[in-house]
Order: C-alpha cells, then sequence, then structure tokens
C-alpha cells in the first residue's frame, strides 16, 4: 500500500502547511505525532482535559510546541467555563495546575502559562466573552510569536554554518516541535535554503525514536540529504571526520547556560569537545530560565519502563528487569560552542549573555509562581 500523501513543513506560508497544532472552531487540533510517520491524523481536543491528556500521552511533544498547546488548552478551558470574577479564578487555578503536570522539564509550558495568567489579571474586569477572548488572542499570539521566532533562529543561526556541512542533530527540534519550522531544525532549513548543507545525520533518539520517526520524516519532506544513525553511531562518525557541527534544541536552558535537552545530548556534547567539533544550541528565549541557577535544579521527567522495555508493543527486554527512563540530561554550558535565540546568538560567559537576551518579557517571578500552582 502506498504511503498517505505527505505533508508540508516548512512554515514559509506554503499553502500544504499543517500546523503542528491549532485553534479550529472553537477545538484545539493536532497532528497525533504519537502515530507518525505512518499515519497522519489529527486530534480534536475539545476540553483541556483533552489537551493535557496529548501533552502527557506524547501526542505532541517538543518544549514550544507543549507551551503553545498549553496556552491554547487554556483559552479552551475558559471558553467552557460558565463561572465569573473569583469562581473564574478559581476555575482558572484548576485549568492551570492539570497543565503544568503533565511534563515538567521542558519550561515553555510554565512559561505559556505564566503568560496566559497574566492575560487573565489584565482582563479580569471585562469578563465574560471579552476576557475569553482575550485569552485565545494571547495564546494565538503566542502560535505566531513562536513561528516568526523560529524563522529568525533559522536565518541567524544558518549564518554559523559552513558550505558543505555535515549536520548531527538529536531527538525532534523541527516543525513539530514548535509552532511550525523548528528550533535546530528551522537552522538546517535556513542553511540548506542556502545551499549549504551537504547531509544530515539524524539520531533515532532511544528510547522513543523522535529522531528516527519524526526528524528523519520532517527532513525528506524537505528534500533534505538525511542519514539516520543509530544513537551509538555519533561517536565514531564524529571520530572519523564525517560530522562538521552538531544542532539540537533544549527543553530548558538555566541562568549560567547548563541546557537540558534530550537524553543523549550530553553524551553529544562530550563527543564532539573530544573531536573538536562546534556543539550549537538553538532555543526561543521562551526556553532560557533565568529562575533556576544551573541544570542541578532543573527538574527531570522520568517516563515509563515500557519505552525501554518494548517496541511496537513487543516486549524486547526480560521480564521485571530494572528500568531507568530519564527522559532529558543536562550538558553544561562548558559543552556549548554557542546558544541561538531570536534575539541573537549568545556566547560564554552565558550567565550575562542570556540575561542580556532573555531581558524579559519573561520574569522569575512569574514563572516561581507557574511553577507552584
Ligand atoms: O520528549 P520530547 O519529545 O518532548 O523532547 C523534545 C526535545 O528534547 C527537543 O529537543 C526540545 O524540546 C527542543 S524542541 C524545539
Amino acid at each position: 500500500m502506498s504511503p498517505p500523501a505527505l505533508l508540508r513543513y516548512d512554515g514559509r506560508g506554503r499553502r500544504d502547511l499543517v500546523p503542528t497544532v491549532e485553534w479550529k472552531d472553537g477545538e484545539v487540533v493536532l497532528i497525533d505525532q504519537r502515530r507518525l510517520p505512518d499515519e497522519q491524523v489529527l486530534l480534536r481536543c475539545r476540553d483541556h482535559h483533552q489537551v493535557a491528556a496529548a501533552i502527557k500521552g506524547m501526542a505532541i511533544r517538543g518544549a514550544p510546541a507543549i507551551g503553545v498547546a498549553a496556552g491554547f488548552g487554556i483559552a479552551l478551558g475558559m471558553s467552557n467555563a460558565s463561572s465569573e470574577g473569583e469562581e473564574l479564578r478559581s476555575e482558572l487555578d484548576r485549568i492551570c495546575a492539570e497543565l503544568a503536570a503533565t511534563r515538567p522539564t521542558a519550561v515553555n509550558l510554565f512559561w505559556a502559562i505564566a503568560r496566559m495568567r497574566r492575560r487573565f489579571e489584565a482582563e479580569i474586569d471585562r469578563g465574560g466573552a471579552p476576557l475569553r477572548r482575550a485569552l485565545l488572542e494571547e495564546a494565538l499570539a503566542m502560535q505566531a510569536e513562536d513561528l516568526e521566532a523560529c524563522r529568525r533562529m533559522g536565518d541567524l543561526g544558518a549564518e554559523l554554518v559552513p558550505p558543505g556541512a555535515r549536520l548531527l542533530t538529536h531527538c525532534n527540534a523541527g516543525a513539530l516541535a514548535t509552532a511550525g519550522y523548528g528550533t535546530a531544525l528551522g537552522v538546517i532549513r535556513s542553511a540548506a535554503r542556502q545551499g549549504k548543507v551537504a547531509r544530515v545525520f539524524a539520531d533515532e533518539t532511544r528510547p522513543y525514536l523522535q529522531g528516527a520517526r519524526l526528524t528523519a520524516w520532517e527532513l525528506a519532506q524537505d528534500g533534505i540529504a538525511t542519514t539516520l544513525i543509530a544513537d551509538s553511531t555519533a561517536g565514531h562518525l564524529m571520530a572519523r571526520g564525517e560530522v562538521d557541527a552538531v544542532v539540537v534544541g533544549a527543553d530548558r536552558i538555566a541562568a549560567n547556560g547548563d541546557v537540558a535537552n534530550k537524553i543523549g545530548t550530553y553524551t553529544l556534547a562530550v563527543l564532539a569537545r573530544e573531536s573538536r567539533l562546534p556543539f550549537y544550541v538553538v532555543a526561543p528565549v521562551s526556553t532560557i530560565d533565568l529562575a533556576t541557577p544551573s541544570g542541578d535544579a532543573i527538574p527531570i521527567e522520568e517516563r515509563p519502563a515500557e519505552e525501554v522495555t518494548h517496541h511496537g508493543g513487543r516486549r524486547m527486554a526480560p521480564e521485571g528487569v530494572a528500568v531507568r527512563n530519564p527522559a532529558f540530561d543536562v550538558t553544561p554550558h562548558r559543552y556549548v560552542t554557542a546558544i541561538v535565540t531570536e534575539r541573537g546568538i549568545a556566547r560564554p560567559p552565558y550567565a550575562e549573555s542570556l540575561a542580556r537576551l532573555a531581558g524579559l518579557p519573561f520574569n522569575a517571578e512569574d514563572a516561581e509562581k507557574a511553577r507552584k500552582v
């Protein structure tokens, strides 16, 4: 049987672009990433419980996409709520608490919740339909800003890519992980458009296979030459001089520049240092968490053992074996060559360069409040 018609994800206003997540006819609609690349199925969320379940269950994933989905989830939950005034504020607290409990590492989730709460407080006196409309506007603005940020990061980051580059990436930091275009894959897209990318090595990204299922698929849509590798192959290729730079996304960047990203990223950074290769992180300022001083304080999500013991529903390991499945690791800032944001490229010392770039809308106090809801 032939595969389903393929979607375009390059985010440059193509007519066939399908957004990762969108607001449509009073519902939050997202492409169910658990079904890719075999099937392109849209998931329609009619209440915020369904949005929370979609985030927790990985139907939508990737730090910026999680933030945008949470924004829509709050707008949806509030549009379904019939109360007003203090009761409505209590309802907002409940909705935010449910969304905040989905995934702990990606700070964009808490950033988005804090931003929606600020808008609620600014509009509470209007009440009724105007308040609900304002919340939807805020979520739509976050979506549009994220897409714009990705395009900007792509164009800025492409300047770091030499002609004929062979780039290695990990997990999926693409259009599917953002409102569109991607962070690390945004840089790769922009550089490819400039004719500078000879090849992308995509780590399969055990155990959830975001690289094999999503990145390889996304890059194929754009006709970018891609080679899928097992995670354990990366060091071998670097040592043989087959890679020119590593480009990854981030789930949270601490104030000192330590980077939490998909498990396996730290290993790549150490390998890149050994082979004297640049290691670039690409993330919007909504991923910078100035309230977290260093990587030690970043909460790391532990995911179910079955993701490691099973593949495609089939057991691959002996029953009862002990399993650790941290979904993220922390790369110390000393391994990071540069951090590309939509406001510019941060270089060491990151404590200074990140503070200057992040220099708020996002503020530490709001992030702290969001984390406690
Ligand atoms: O567990 P996931 O798939 O949500 O993890 C995603 C990543 O680690 C990405 O690299 C990160 O969110 C950056 S996405 C632009």
